[in-house]
């Protein structure tokens, strides 16, 4: 960048900070400044005058800063540091000219044939669809918005108390073990209901909802979790639920079979019936697991395709898919958010919680829930 035989301008060490000593040091150090500027001509040359004038490390202003403004002498300094700050502006304006600079040279400099040709139609950016998944889940929330539901969410990285001792699950007890639960490492050093883990379903945001929200209350969950699950065709250690709430007086597992039932007739269509039978989870008592009627055979366990009837698949021809987890809440939870009016005696409530990507291999009829996950347009782009 130098002319030749003229060795490359370096910030001297200053000695003498009268006015006109300094007045020579800024003048010698402008005029390499514009020397090398106007020798910027494309990227590669700004980056690299850039670099040798601002670089935080080794760029010429620090080396003022060094060498003129801390090696200044008490009476000098304030003086010195005026100058400074105007050297400063003067090299950041060159560098803003000089980019301005290369970025009009640009093209020209390429030579004619890469001149840009503005009669060519734009790169068109594909605008992308829905995502499967998030459009299921908003499918589900809006189900629930419709009957005065409102959405909250929580946090992915969830503690040890909500993922499992407030929603009833006490340390060591055994169905911890039923979640292959993703821990954060190096946690041991804290309290067990401190400790970091990634959430394996969506229900902490119950109780965080109702620690910050007085019943009554009537929340959807939608939301990211994840499992020690090695993938395959029906798993993936990340996956998506949407997880329900009601909490009032008087709510009984009436309100919960007929929310629900209603719920999957506006997913599946309104001949679906459905059906509960007995289960277990720590934080509702009862607790039941919910199928809905097959609505892909029509609940009969056969599909007629072509003229051959074949089982049905997805329903294991048993006319049936186990759809989600619910219950009456265990009045264990309401314990841990009494003081904000969750007293069990006097209030009740039903939750629910179910897989969104499952429900959207099923919508779908797609048969491996790694193809949403992994990104191929030409699969996402179906859903358009
Ligand atoms: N959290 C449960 C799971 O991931 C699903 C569930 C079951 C949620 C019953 C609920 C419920 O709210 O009441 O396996």
């Amino acid at each position: 960048m130098t002319p030749q035989n003229q060795p490359a301008y370096a910030v001297p060490k200053l000695t003498d900070f009268s006015a006109p000593a300094l007045d020579k040091a800024a003048k010698d150090l402008l005029a390499a400044l514009e020397n090398e500027s106007t020798k910027v001509k494309n990227e590669g040359d700004l980056k690299t005058f850039r670099d040798r004038w601002m670089a935080r490390k080794d760029g010429i202003l620090t080396h003022v800063n060094h060498l003129w403004l801390k090696a200044a002498p008490k009476d000098a300094k304030r003086d010195v540091g005026q100058r400074v700050n105007q050297l400063k502006a003067e090299v950041e304006q060159k560098i803003e000219s000089a980019l301005q600079q290369s970025q009009n040279a640009g093209p020209q400099s390429r030579g004619d044939a890469e001149r840009i040709d503005i009669s060519l139609p734009a790169l068109r950016r594909p605008i992308g669809a829905e995502h499967p998944v998030i459009k299921t889940m908003n499918e589900i929330v809006g189900v629930f918005r419709n009957l005065g539901y409102s959405v909250e969410e929580g946090p992915v990285i969830e503690s040890d108390y909500y993922n499992f001792e407030s929603l009833n699950f006490p340390p060591n007890h055994p169905a911890r073990d039923t979640q292959d639960t993703l821990f954060i490492a190096n946690q041991e050093s804290k309290p067990q209901r401190e400790r970091l883990l990634l959430r394996t379903h969506t229900s902490p945001v119950q109780i965080r909802t109702m620690e910050k929200m007085k019943p009554p209350l009537r929340i959807v969950i939608p939301g990211k979790v994840h499992r020690n699950d090695p993938p395959d065709a029906s798993h993936s250690p990340m996956f998506h639920q949407v997880e329900g709430l009601a909490v009032d007086t008087n709510i009984t597992f009436g309100d919960l079979k007929g929310t629900l039932d209603h719920a999957m007739k506006m997913l599946f269509g309104s001949s679906v019936k459905t059906s509960f039978r007995p289960s277990f989870f720590p934080f509702t008592e009862p607790s039941a697991e919910m199928m809905v009627s097959c609505f892909i055979c029509g609940g009969s366990g056969k599909r007629v395709v072509g003229t051959k009837e074949e089982p049905c698949r997805p329903c294991k021809q048993s006319g049936w898919i186990e759809i989600l987890g619910c219950g009456m809440v265990d009045p264990n939870v309401f314990g841990f958010v009494k003081e904000n009016g969750y007293d069990p005696k006097k209030i009740s409530g039903f939750a629910f919680g179910m897989g969104a990507d499952r429900i959207a291999l099923l919508k779908y009829g797609v048969d491996d829930i790694q193809l949403f996950f992994q990104g191929d347009v030409r699969f996402l782009e179906q859903f358009g």
